[in-house]
């Protein structure tokens, strides 16, 4: 292969060429061999809110996973692509729901409980299911805002149907104070509410789908770290379960993390649980404080690691010479309502 200082130099000089006409965005869990060419890094709020303030860029190599992408051709304008480096960079918990299925669960539930539920997807989901939840008056979340927006849900409607994380879902719900009794898990498998009670009394309904990244963290990691240095700080990703955020100090979104141990001052010492590229990254700098993840068999995300240099200098290369390759295209009878959901999250907050 082509040695990685070459690659290097060929990506910063097509950078250059191009200029403002390219726009590379980076997920805060991408590799450093990546993150490092990102004109903007951020969470998926960020590059969502980054990618309809941008009407300049032509080609937008998006360095994140497919959903991602998506959203990011769904805000962005007809002049403007969106390529993603690695067709394979998907995410495992946007394929748990899939059309046929929340079609399915929508019918079920509203012969239960008849209009009364709103339905909310974290943007971790395909631009179908957002299209749908758009269609249906709803909205999407992102992990540093589905606080405002389930509460403003619940203000629309007796109950909502939260897709796809139902630990994002049952995390936020909790915040707001509706108890655990009051939430449901949907199996969109099995095609039932996994719950004993009516379904009258059910306000949240969680669809069963998980992070399988964020699912590792346990309470036995927290025990054992606390046992070992009980001054240590543990902050970890809502897309943990409930028990692990329960058992943490402290909880939030990327963003939310990265402001905690920004602001902290030197000597701190804290064990994250989130993807593995951004815990080294941000032990990296910040080195007068200790940060190590809190699962010590490390847990990268798969798919966001599929993006890496070699695949964005192929991106950039076919850039170059006039074929672009990679582009997501979301169609555009689910654009229009899938914008609809992303909007109304805006809105919202
Ligand atoms: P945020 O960027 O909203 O924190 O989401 C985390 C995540 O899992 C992205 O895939
Ligand atoms: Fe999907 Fe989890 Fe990876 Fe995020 S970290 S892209 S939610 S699998």
């Amino acid at each position: 292969g082509i040695p990685t200082a070459e690659m290097e130099h060929r990506v910063r000089e097509i950078k250059k060429k191009y200029g403002d006409e390219l726009l590379i965005p980076g997920h805060h869990y991408q590799r450093d061999e990546v993150i490092q060419f990102a004109d903007v890094t951020g969470d998926s709020l960020e590059l969502a809110r980054l990618a309809a303030e941008n009407t300049k860029a032509r080609h937008i190599v998006f360095c994140g996973v497919h959903f991602m992408a998506e959203t990011c051709d769904i805000l962005t304008q007809e002049h403007q692509h969106v390529i993603l480096p690695d067709q394979r960079a998907g995410c495992s918990m946007a394929d748990m729901a899939n059309m046929a299925q929340t079609d399915a669960a929508w019918r079920l539930l509203t012969e239960m409980v008849g209009d009364t539920i709103l339905p909310l997807t974290y943007v971790n989901s395909t631009a179908e299911i957002k299209a749908f939840v758009g269609r249906h008056g709803g909205a999407t979340v992102t992990s540093s805002n589905a606080r405002q927006v389930i509460a403003w849900a619940l203000k629309q409607r007796k109950r909502i149907l939260f897709l796809p994380d139902q630990h994002l879902g049952r995390n936020t719900a909790y915040e707001l104070g509706i108890p655990l009794d009051e939430m449901a898990v949907w199996d969109p498998y099995a095609q039932r509410l996994l719950t004993d009670r009516d379904p009258e009394e059910i306000r949240i309904i969680l669809w069963k789908g998980h992070c399988s990244v964020h699912e590792k963290f346990t309470t036995g990691q927290i025990e054992e770290m606390k046992r070992q240095d009980p001054e240590i700080r543990v902050i970890v990703h809502p897309e943990c379960t409930h028990d692990v955020v329960i058992a943490a100090d402290d909880a939030g979104s990327t963003k939310y993390i990265i402001d905690r141990i920004k602001e902290a001052p030197a000597g701190s010492k804290w064990a994250v649980g989130t993807e593995m590229n951004l815990v080294r990254r941000l032990a990296a700098n910040h080195p007068d404080q200790h940060i190590v993840s809190l699962n010590p068999d490390l847990c990268p995300c798969l798919t966001m690691n599929r993006i890496d240099l070699p695949y964005l200098l192929w991106s950039l290369e076919c850039i170059d010479r006039g074929e672009p390759t990679g582009i997501i295209k979301v169609p555009a009878h689910i654009t229009e309502d899938a914008r609809a959901a992303l909007e109304r999250m805006f809105q919202h907050i």
